[in-house]
């Protein structure tokens, strides 16, 4: 089984808890990709959901594909949620963000009475911390913000380097028009420690640690898909 289809096999199963009628929270990034897909061919059969995009990108996508939308502000309370991640643990910890929608994606996430998480085994880590943890900045300050990140990291015994998103043509720019800082600390031996001093952080608008959040994960490896919970 190649990456793509272990992405299609995570969707498939995570697509069987969507149930008629349903708010539903559109996740962002290839996997995300994956589920609206099928979800596009039911919707097509006459299944009927409204969902909320995570994204800029995954709002084109169900247009495209003809998944019915709302924006968070119609359907401020949502079913369900099911969003890709970076990463996970074994207690459900993710880093999310890679595709530049943390912000979008953890509101969403939050205003959802469940999240799940589709994802390969890839993507399963003993600790969070092997991908870089992205961190979403107001342009305003950037360079003072990045200065208060370094001393959070210090306090958490964390170092390596942290570097703003973009190209030589300029910064990344989320939909919400923020920066990127993505930040390769290494293992994070506390999450929930440096979530709470992160959101401290002037400046800081969201970061990737997705805690106490996802209800359950969907994994899936070349023998199939199994459930983390
Ligand atoms: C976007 C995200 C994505 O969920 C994450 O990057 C995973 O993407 P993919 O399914 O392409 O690996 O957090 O902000």
């Amino acid at each position: 089984m190649d990456a793509r289809e272990m992405k299609v096999k995570a969707a498939e199963a995570a697509l069987q808890h969507v149930e008629d009628g349903m708010r539903l929270g559109i996740g962002t990034g290839s996997t995300a990709d994956e589920f609206v897909r099928l979800l596009a061919e039911k919707v097509a059969d006459g299944f009927k959901v409204q969902g909320v995009p995570t994204s800029e990108r995954t709002a084109r996508l169900c247009v495209e594909l003809g998944v019915p939308l709302k924006s968070l502000d119609e359907l401020p309370e949502l079913d369900l949620t099911v969003d890709g991640a970076d990463e996970l643990d074994g207690s459900l910890r993710l880093i999310k963000g890679g595709g530049g929608a943390l912000l979008r994606e953890k509101i969403v996430a939050a205003a959802s009475a469940r999240m799940i998480v589709i994802a390969d085994e890839s993507k399963v880590v003993e600790t969070l911390g092997r991908f870089p943890l992205p961190i979403e900045v107001n342009p305003f300050g950037y360079k003072t913000t990045r200065i208060a990140i370094e001393k959070v990291a210090e306090r958490h015994g964390l170092s390596g380097e942290i570097r703003l998103r973009g190209t030589e043509d300029g910064p990344f720019t989320t939909d919400g028009g923020h920066y990127i800082f993505d930040a390769s600390f290494g293992r994070i031996p506390d999450a929930e420690a440096l979530a709470t001093d992160l959101n401290f952080i002037p400046g800081v608008v969201e970061h990737g640690l997705f805690i106490n959040i996802a209800s359950f994960a969907i994994i899936a490896g070349p023998a199939g898909a199994r459930t983390l919970q």
